[in-house]
């Protein structure tokens, strides 16, 4: 929460310099449209360090692809500028980390040829983020980390400097907004303001398991590819790299246990919770050592004893977020088809209990459509929908390809069970979801698809099209193909000729339309509060304490929600109590049993990423080339 605010101050400050932040335009570039993609993307990659200067220039770190935090608002021209053009500029090993394991995928699939030093340039920053905190393991941090009492925190440049040179601005963000006539705006986002404590330690994250899995999935891409880069894998394998099933380990002790006697691991975001608490019933309550993977590398113990020295998890309480599940899902499996580490060294019963339940998670939300009814706290940091069936597809398409062995019998019962959810649920939920156009099919997610024009009609800008519809292509893909040996992708047999029709118009509409004619934005990635509604303040919990141990008294006000209180669910609780639960109020509200709308009247922050985006079209098109006919 105390990230939001203090996002939401600096967009508003940001406002009030306007100055020339955009990103540079891109030129035309003859060839075919895979290579126009490609060069796309390495114009995005940022080719020197450059120094943070504000408010003229960011700090930049070289090899990373460009990034931006934006405030996302929908409705007039105003609300538009400032969600487009409003930005900075963000260092994070996330983006890249993706990018650099599309790029290796790609130039396997012989779309495009991809230039090492575009790998290795990437390669030397990411490396630099494995957590200083614990030189021998590599548990990967976010965004960049600086020292300070001898502990390592997060430190994004761009996000906490501004504020330290920025006095008094509350005043000045007021004055603006009421200059501009939008005193509404200024009255919703006071109270809001008021509770932000001006600090940095809002930013002070832990490391966590999402980065620490693609770093997983991002060795074994390179190791597969050592033959198209020979020395990339080398470069990669050095240092806490070394020490793969340690980061495992560390990943399977943080996990989320609602059935265990520690306070520590049986504790959970409120949201979480209310999202997965039918799950937990049908699935967790009878099987003591039930594991999901939870978002942060540390625990209630540690971020009581480390929140004075900048190390906390927000709120203080570690949650579950299913884009995260399938990412873990997705880091594991990858290490055991390559093998990159002996199966042996990481691969125990804990692993394989956790590995299990993740997917049985993954069947839940999509079979019982929870996943489409409360994307805003089920996918905690991931907001567009369509990410989390990418992601979990990925390990399905993994596990298909042709004359593989399964290298675990637990790889096997979990390729049955992805294949059956999503030839058979994920598949028609996407498809419904799509929008046909003659012979095309694209998909929206929520960007821009609630503004208004100069006349004050509904106008649907459709700003992640591109990155959504390039999403649903790979995961139907995913679902529908098997990679040869040689890295073709090929149909399945049972593909429905409708399934393969649908894939065509979505991958032409990409070629021939989408990069062409729309924005390279997305919403990748967010804070958990994305509106009012999704602060844990207002979900049922039934552990309710201040860091020191005191407690709040009962049927607190909003005053008493504050950075040092711990707001969780512990443990399982029965139907009856939890209908109970949900009936009362919290911190002054009712619970709030429907999703948040996204472009509803509270601005939040997102990520936004074009150059994963280009990344994302790029493989997607990229497969279909081998299976169009
Ligand atoms: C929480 O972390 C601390 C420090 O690593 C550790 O001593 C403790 O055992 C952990 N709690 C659990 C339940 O693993
Ligand atoms: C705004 O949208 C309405 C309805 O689509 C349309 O009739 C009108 O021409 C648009 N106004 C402008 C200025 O584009
Ligand atoms: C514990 O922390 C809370 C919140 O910071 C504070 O209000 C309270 O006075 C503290 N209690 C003790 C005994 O220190
Ligand atoms: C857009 O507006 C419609 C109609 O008011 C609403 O139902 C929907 O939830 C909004 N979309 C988002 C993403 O907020």
């Amino acid at each position: 929460m105390k990230v939001l605010y203090s996002l939401i101050i600096f967009f508003t400050f940001l406002l009030i310099i306007p100055h020339a932040l955009g990103g540079k335009r891109q030129e035309e570039m003859p060839g075919t449209v895979f290579e126009t993609l490609l060069e796309k993307i390495t114009s995005l990659q940022q080719q020197k360090e450059s120094k943070y200067f504000f408010p003229f220039s960011w700090y930049k770190q070289k090899g990373l692809f460009e990034s931006w935090i934006h405030l996302n608002m929908a409705g007039d021209e105003l609300m538009k500028i400032i969600r487009d053009d409003v930005k900075f500029y963000d260092n994070n090993f996330f983006v890249t980390g993706w990018v650099v394991q599309i790029l290796v995928e790609t130039h396997r699939l012989q779309t495009v040829n991809v230039d090492s030093k575009v790998i290795e340039m990437a390669l030397e920053t990411l490396l630099k983020y494995s957590d200083q905190n614990h030189p021998d393991i590599p548990m990967i941090s976010f965004w960049p980390q600086t020292k300070k009492d001898n502990i390592w925190y997060a430190y994004p440049q761009n996000l906490i400097d501004p504020m330290k040179e920025s006095g008094g601005f509350l005043n000045m963000i007021r004055k603006f907004l009421t200059s501009l006539h939008l005193d509404g705006l200024w009255d919703k986002l006071k109270p809001i303001f008021e509770m932000v404590t001006m600090s940095e330690d809002a930013f002070n994250i832990p490391t966590d398991s999402d980065d620490t899995s693609i770093n997983f999935a991002l060795g074994a891409s390179l190791y597969d590819a050592q033959k198209e880069f020979p020395d990339m894998f080398n470069l990669w394998n050095t240092g806490s790299n070394r020490n793969l099933h340690l980061a495992v380990k560390e990943i399977v002790k943080y996990s989320y246990q609602p059935l265990s006697k520690s306070l520590d691991d049986s504790i959970l975001d409120p949201r979480s919770y209310l999202f997965m608490h039918d799950f937990l019933h049908t699935s967790a309550v009878n099987t003591p050592d039930f594991k999901l993977s939870a978002t942060w590398l540390l625990n209630l113990t540690q971020d009581r004893q480390f929140f004075h020295k900048k190390l906390a998890m927000p709120f203080n309480v570690n949650n579950v977020d299913i884009s995260v599940c399938s990412n873990f899902l997705y880091g594991v499996t990858h290490l055991a088809t390559s093998n990159i580490v002996p199966l042996s060294s990481w691969l125990s019963e804990e692993v394989k209990q956790m590995i299990y339940n993740n997917v049985q998670y993954i069947q839940w939300v999509i079979k019982s459509g929870r996943v489409g009814e409360r994307p805003d706290i089920g996918l905690t940091y991931y907001p567009p929908l369509y990410d989390f069936y990418w992601f979990a597809s990925r390990t399905l398409s993994l596990l298909s390809t042709e004359g593989q062995n399964f290298p675990d019998p637990i790889f096997e019962k979990i390729f049955y069970i992805l294949q059956d959810t999503f030839e058979n649920e994920a598949t028609p939920q996407l498809l419904n979801r799509g929008h046909t156009k003659g012979d095309y099919l694209f998909w929206d997610d929520f960007l821009g698809v609630n503004d208004t024009n100069i006349s004050g009609k509904p106008i649907n800008r459709a700003e992640d099209r591109l990155f959504t519809t390039s999403i649903v292509l790979n995961a139907l893909i995913d679902t529908w193909s098997t990679r040869t040996s040689d890295y073709k992708y090929v149909w399945k047999q049972k593909t429905p000729q409708d399934v393969k029709k649908m894939i065509k118009m979505a991958a032409n509409w990409i070629t021939k339309e989408g990069i062409d004619d729309y924005k390279p934005e997305n919403a990748f990635f967010s804070g958990s509060v994305k509106g009012g509604g999704t602060l844990p303040a207002y979900y049922p919990t039934n552990y309710i304490k201040y860091l020191n141990g005191t407690a709040p008294p009962p049927n607190p006000s909003m005053k008493y929600f504050t950075p040092e209180l711990i707001n969780a669910m512990k443990g399982i609780v029965d139907q009856d109590t939890y209908e109970k639960m949900l009936n009362e109020m919290h911190f002054g509200s009712e619970t709030p049993r429907k999703q948040v709308p996204y472009n509803g009247k509270i601005p939040w922050p997102y990520w936004s990423s074009p150059a994963l985006t280009y990344s994302v079209s790029l493989l997607g098109i990229s497969k279909y080339e081998h299976l169009k006919d």
